[in-house]
């Protein structure tokens, strides 16, 4: 049980909830005594979250859906209800990216991440709002710097996030009177996860050199975040983004840049 907040009885679906930084949020919330729902593509990853939530004791439940694939995210959703209730936490945070120049990108490279990143969150909210407490619920949607510095070969992930970012603000404000709030997190670079795995390439400590806290951040510090937006110590907080990045925020675009790979040729 997480000493710092208590969700006994509390609903949370998480999507893109099977590894990384949204795993580390649906285990917190586990912890925390939540029942837990996560969604991603992979049936095997999906029954491997299972496991490792369940091992806090309380009800979990998983289902494979795509983000891209509306019907899919409605019935993983639905079923979610059926099983717990009304969804008091929703996470989305199902994301893909890579390294590429412009140039580098066809026209489906950029496509695929705005649907996936950007698509696919607004089909999980759209998707839940006829799930969510009314009033009480907290969205969560887990952005990234890149939302708002503008980044080398990361044209299509920086569109995708900032759309995401737009999404989440216009639906405070519609969702507002619903009892609805709608936040976004961003998180810095975190250790152990397939994000810097893919994006990070140079040697730990010249990354974090160039960090204001002068290291990486971990799962806990972003799940510790959304447990407070899923809080009533959240209640007045909406139409939010917050970064949770040791200061990465303050530094502009070029802070994630590794110099080889920001002037790399066009595959
Ligand atoms: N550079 C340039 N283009 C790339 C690329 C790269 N490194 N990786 C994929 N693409 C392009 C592909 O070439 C394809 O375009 P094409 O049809 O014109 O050839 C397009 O992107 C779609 O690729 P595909 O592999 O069919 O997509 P997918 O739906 O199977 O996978 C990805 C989606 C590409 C985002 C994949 O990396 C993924 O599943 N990621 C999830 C995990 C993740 O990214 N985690 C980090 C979160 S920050
Ligand atoms: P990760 O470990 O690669 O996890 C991505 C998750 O999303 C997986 O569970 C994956 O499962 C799921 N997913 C991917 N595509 C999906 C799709 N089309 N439909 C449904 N689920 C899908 O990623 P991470 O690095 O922890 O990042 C998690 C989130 O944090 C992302 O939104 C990312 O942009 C953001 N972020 C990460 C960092 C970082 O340092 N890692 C920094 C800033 C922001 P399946 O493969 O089973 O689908």
């Amino acid at each position: 049980m997480n000493r710092s907040y208590d969700f006994s009885g509390r609903n949370v679906f998480v999507s893109g909830g099977t590894s990384g930084i949204n795993l580390g949020i649906a285990d917190a919330f586990a912890a925390a005594g939540a029942r837990v729902a996560v969604m991603s593509r992979n049936a095997e990853r999906v029954r491997a979250a299972e496991a490792q939530l369940a091992r806090h004791g309380g009800e979990v439940f998983g289902q494979a859906a795509d983000v891209r694939d509306y019907d899919g995210v409605h019935a993983a959703l639905a079923a979610a209800h059926a099983r717990f209730g009304d969804i008091d936490v929703l996470v989305s945070g199902a994301a893909g990216n890579f390294l590429a120049p412009a140039l580098g990108l066809s026209s489906n490279g950029f496509k695929v991440v705005i649907d996936i990143d950007l698509n696919g969150t607004f089909h999980v909210l759209r998707a839940a709002h006829e799930f969510l407490r009314k009033p009480g619920a907290s969205i969560i949607n887990i952005s990234a710097p890149q939302s708002y510095n503008p980044a080398p070969m990361q044209v299509h992930a920086c569109a995708a996030k900032a759309g995401l970012d737009q999404v989440m603000r216009v639906l405070a404000l519609e969702w507002g009177e619903h009892g609805i709030r709608v936040n976004s997190i961003s998180p810095g670079p975190i250790e152990g996860t397939g994000g810097v795995q893919r994006l990070v390439s140079e040697a730990r400590p010249a990354v974090e050199g160039r960090i204001p806290l002068r290291r990486m951040g971990t799962l806990a510090d972003i799940a510790h975040m959304a447990m407070f937006l899923g809080s009533s110590d959240a209640s007045y907080i909406t139409g939010a983004l917050i970064p949770v990045d040791g200061g990465v925020s303050l530094l502009g675009g070029r802070n994630y840049a590794r110099p080889a790979e920001a002037t790399a040729p066009s595959p």
